[in-house]
């Protein structure tokens, strides 16, 4: 479906690095046929050196020759990026958005052609080839767009197809949902410290525990207020834990988390 498939990426950030190691790890796309473009020439040299991929400082002569555009701008970027390249778009060119906040139909608006699009919103894990990515089809794009934009990120790791009306609410979860993470692991290993364990030691423990529970999770396909019951035993130490958590209100807060992200994309996307 991919075979013979020109990728370019605009923008050549953190995001787009993610996904160029996928594609090429996962053997998705091999680096003759990915290229990347940004304003940052010392990026340009890095992912040149590190992955033997085509760089360009022109936005519109990678387009040119590209099958699929991957949009790695930040939001605030992408009006601009799309009228650097516009003209260069052929007509069976699909953009594919991985934007906070930037819907199909503002991209349908900056590029005034009818243009497939898609829209992805993957998170950081993307780095460790474990991200959660969600994909809306957007103006103009088949079925066929769709599977070609699920292959490609099945090469950064898992991939979910829902309605462009979710994307906020993703956003505020597997988007914005790694930062809440670290942040639950940092008050881990603060707490195994204040009862006297190194840091290296809490550290490597909290996250084994995260890693682990969130594997066991998968795999088991088991409920996690199950699998909470089952390790809480009768006075045990859980239940004495998991009773400090419940008077903290961390369920909670957590629920407030993804509400507060999901309004803040939605604000994003209206700006
Ligand atoms: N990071 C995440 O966890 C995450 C998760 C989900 C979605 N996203 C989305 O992914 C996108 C990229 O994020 P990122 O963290 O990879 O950003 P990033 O590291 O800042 O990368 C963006 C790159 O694009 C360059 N750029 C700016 N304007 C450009 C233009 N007109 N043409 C070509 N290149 C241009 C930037 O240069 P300058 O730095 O000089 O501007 C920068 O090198 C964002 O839209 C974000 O919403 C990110």
């Amino acid at each position: 479906m991919l075979k013979g498939k020109n990728i370019g990426l605009v923008g050549g950030g953190n995001m787009a690095e993610a996904l160029i190691k996928g594609l090429i790890l996962s053997k998705i796309c091999s680096s003759d046929r990915l290229f990347v473009s940004d304003i940052r020439s010392e990026r340009l040299d890095y992912l040149k050196r590190t992955y033997s991929i085509k760089a360009f400082k022109d936005n519109a002569e990678m387009v040119s020759q590209s099958d699929i555009i991957i949009l790695a701008v930040k939001p605030q970027d992408i009006k601009t990026a799309i009228s650097e390249f516009r003209d260069a778009l052929r007509d069976e060119t699909l953009i594919i958005s991985i934007a906070a906040g930037i819907t199909t139909a503002f991209l349908k608006q900056c590029l005034a052609k009818k243009i497939p699009t898609i829209r992805v919103m993957p998170n950081t894990a993307a780095l460790a080839l474990a991200s959660m990515s969600a994909i809306s089809k957007g103006p103009y794009a088949t079925d066929g767009h769709l599977e070609m934009a699920e292959a490609l990120f099945r090469g950064i790791g898992e991939t979910l197809v829902l309605p462009e009306k979710m994307m906020d609410a993703v956003t505020g979860l597997s988007g914005s949902g790694p930062a809440y993470i670290c942040l639950f692991i940092e008050g881990l290993v603060d707490g195994g410290v204040k009862m006297g364990l190194t840091r290296e030691v809490a550290l490597k423990l909290a996250i084994q525990t995260v890693f682990g529970t969130g594997k066991l999770l998968k795999e088991t396909g088991e409920h996690p207020a199950i699998l909470k019951e089952k390790v809480a035993s009768p006075g045990g130490t859980t239940i004495f834990g998991l009773h400090a958590l419940e008077v903290a209100r961390v369920k909670g807060a957590l629920v407030s988390a993804v509400e507060a992200a999901t309004k803040q994309s939605q604000a994003l996307g209206k700006k």
